[in-house]
């Protein structure tokens, strides 16, 4: 299962420094089918992944893929200015802001749940935490409400290890849980420098 989702998740990073949307969305394939069984606080932590990739995955097969192999190609042709015949604006540097996001918020869950102590905070209040962290600022009263609650019914550490990992050993799925989260975070901080450098984190 972590293999699945990490392997095209390491494959985006290709030797440019650059994040390739293919292996990129087909990561977040993974990634989401993985979180479902966590139930509801994953609609709105991650607002509709699925929706997002969806989206995104259009550009990348429509008629301007040309300009949406990478993330760095997508950045040059929708930024302000230089596309204008763009006419929604920035779409896709718009949707992967969100799906960003949602990766942070993933990535220090998992991590947290990977190396939380005995008598430590428990797995929901740990992701409910870097909820708080990573996506809340950017939703409305009303999402963040509803989060509050689907968190209080958030899976036990011991649920989401056997999720994460079917049949392994606790210390087993904790290190393999610790190297997804890790490789979520290579994904993030290539992702959020080539965001940065196009001025696309304040979009949204
Ligand atoms: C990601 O970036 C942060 C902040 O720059 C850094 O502390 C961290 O070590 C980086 N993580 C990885 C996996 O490179």
């Amino acid at each position: 299962m972590l293999g699945r989702m990490m392997r095209p998740f390491r494959a985006s990073l290709n030797p440019e420094r650059d994040v390739e949307l293919s292996q990129y969305l087909a990561g977040w394939r993974e990634l989401v089918r993985f979180l479902i069984p966590l139930g509801s606080i994953f609609a709105f932590a991650t607002s509709e992944a699925s929706a997002k990739v969806t989206a995104l995955e259009a550009l990348v097969h429509g008629p301007e893929a040309a300009h949406y192999t990478s993330l760095a190609t997508m950045v040059a042709w929708e930024r302000p200015g230089i596309a204008p015949r763009l006419s929604a604006g920035c779409p896709g540097s718009m949707t992967m802001l969100l799906l960003h996001r949602a990766l942070r918020w993933s990535q220090l869950c998992l991590h947290r749940v990977a190396t939380g102590m005995l008598g430590g905070p428990d797995a929901g209040a740990q992701c409910s935490d870097a909820y708080g962290t990573a996506l809340a600022p950017h939703h409305p009263w009303f999402v963040r409400q509803a989060a509050h609650l689907a968190f209080l019914a958030f899976p036990s550490r011991g649920r989401l290890l056997e999720l994460a990992c079917p049949g392994s050993k606790e210390a087993e799925a904790r290190n393999a849980l610790v190297r997804a989260a890790g490789t979520l975070e290579d994904v993030y901080n290539r992702t959020q420098g080539l965001l940065a450098d196009g001025g696309l984190l304040e979009l949204a």
